[in-house]
């Protein structure tokens, strides 16, 4: 910055100022970034009112039958995509998450705006608070919304939900993240068992200092997940599963599980009716998921068809044997549920303690932490390079990490500035 004068350094406080102080409404996690390439990532997603598969799969602009996958729900009930899900049910949505000005977003959700929206209710009621009607409107500077409380019906708006690639791990294992708005009801270390992590690793991915959360936050919650290992050349390179559920790929062709028990991503065809091209593994008869074991005095000598990547339109296999000192046992699978048609009682019983008494987070952050709304209020990033915004809450995050003390200091400091302004 050239024009660096005592007023925009003083606007430039306040502005920090005015980020610390919006923590106490709400905070997100977001992760910078500065490449192009997509991570699948989840975002948690609590039902406003009845819907039917097909109708939410719409609101996030993703396949009806991945979103069913996601959420181990068996697809092979009839007419599963009309089926109606219940008011206040908590699905996971797959989404990819891509870079968008320098932060992780999804780019690719939009919404078709209806009578009596406004950008406030599709923000907090349609999409649950995760995402601000601030955002929204940043997000779509052409569709001309002077007034959010009136917008044209029929308006295509783009959705830019939070989401965290974290490179696909966590603690050195492969990690799918959720962003979750926290509800009234929660607590850190109950989340933390719900989704078998500790308190402290959440509070390490999410750069918090104390375990304390409120309705609205945005967190991001490491899912253990199965990785795959295609090559960059697949059209489903990067294909992560979550722990305890199914993903299909290769043309709704192939399907693939994770869990329970195992990290190893395990594919087979899909047992949806399409034409799919051949899942025979050359050279020999295997099919795509078949596992064969023979058992000598050397061992039990293991030999599988797997899954390698959808590659140009074509199913990829390959062959591999092993020698194992003992025959594994035969393949696991999560275990499907019906669609619901109520919401699980389970979802609103007291939270679980904690698996693990919490500590402090060891490792360094990953993240910064930054009011999901309200920051760019009364500091228009108008005239500031793309990303400014994302670039001054870096600056910032300084400021969101002092505790109350150190922030009374600062406030005086801040005075003290202001005072010597000529
Ligand atoms: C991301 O993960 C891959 C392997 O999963 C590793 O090779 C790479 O170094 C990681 N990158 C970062 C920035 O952590
Ligand atoms: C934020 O606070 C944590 C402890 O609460 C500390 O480990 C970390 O270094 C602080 N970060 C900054 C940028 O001050
Ligand atoms: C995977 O999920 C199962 C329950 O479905 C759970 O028992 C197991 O601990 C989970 N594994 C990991 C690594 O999170
Ligand atoms: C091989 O896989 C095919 C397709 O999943 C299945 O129908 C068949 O039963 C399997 N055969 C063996 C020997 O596991
Ligand atoms: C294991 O079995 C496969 C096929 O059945 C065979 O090609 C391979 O040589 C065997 N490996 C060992 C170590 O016995
Ligand atoms: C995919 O097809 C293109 C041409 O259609 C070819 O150049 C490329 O090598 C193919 N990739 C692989 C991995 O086979």
């Amino acid at each position: 910055m050239a024009n660096e004068n005592p007023f925009t350094i003083l606007i430039f406080f306040l502005y920090c100022l005015t980020t610390f102080l919006s923590q106490a409404v709400s905070k997100s996690t977001i992760e910078p970034c500065s490449n192009s390439d997509t991570c699948s990532a989840l975002v948690g997603y609590t039902l406003y009112t009845d819907l039917k598969v097909s109708e939410v799969a719409s609101l996030f602009s993703v396949d009806p039958i991945s979103l069913l996958l996601s959420n181990s729900i068996d697809i092979s009930y009839p007419d599963v995509e009309n089926h109606i899900l219940p008011s206040q049910l908590f699905l996971k949505i797959p989404i990819p998450c891509s870079c968008v000005d320098g932060i992780r977003k999804s780019s690719t959700t939009s919404y078709k705006t209806r009578p009596s929206d406004t950008l406030a209710s599709i923000a907090t009621a349609i999409y649950g608070g995760l995402v601000s009607a601030d955002q929204i409107n940043e997000a779509n500077p052409d569709a001309g919304i002077s007034d959010p409380s009136v917008i044209n019906v029929g308006t295509k708006l783009n959705i830019p939900l939070p989401c965290i690639c974290f490179n696909n791990s966590d603690n050195n294992l492969p990690a799918i993240y959720m962003s979750y708005v926290v509800k009234p009801v929660d607590t850190l270390s109950g989340i933390a068992a719900r989704y078998f992590t500790t308190l402290s690793d959440l509070m390490n991915v999410n750069q918090l200092g104390s375990p304390a959360i409120k309705e609205g936050d945005i967190l991001a919650i490491p899912l253990s997940a199965c990785a795959s290992n295609f090559p960059k050349y697949a059209s489903d390179y990067g294909l992560f599963v979550p722990n305890g559920s199914y993903a299909i790929t290769a043309s709704d062709c192939v399907q693939c599980s994770c869990g329970p028990g195992s990290r190893n991503l395990y594919c087979m065809p899909a047992s949806l009716s399409v034409s799919c091209s051949s899942m025979q593994c050359r050279n020999s008869n295997l099919m795509l998921g078949n596992v064969t074991k023979q058992q000598s005095s050397a061992g039990c000598n293991v030999t599988s068809c797997s899954y390698g990547g959808f590659v140009n339109g074509s199913i990829t296999t390959w062959l591999s044997s092993s020698l194992q000192p003992r025959c594994p046992g035969s393949q696991q699978f999560p275990s499907l549920i019906a669609p619901p048609t109520v919401v699980p009682d389970s979802l609103f019983a007291p939270a679980p303690s904690p698996s693990e008494s919490g500590g402090f987070p060891t490792t360094s952050p990953k993240s910064s932490v930054v009011p999901s709304s309200g920051a760019s209020i009364g500091f228009p990033p108008a005239n500031g390079p793309a990303g400014s915004a994302s670039g001054s809450s870096d600056a910032c995050s300084l400021m969101n990490n002092l505790s109350s003390f150190s922030a009374v200091i600062t406030l005086g400091l801040v005075f003290k500035f202001i005072m010597s302004i000529p």
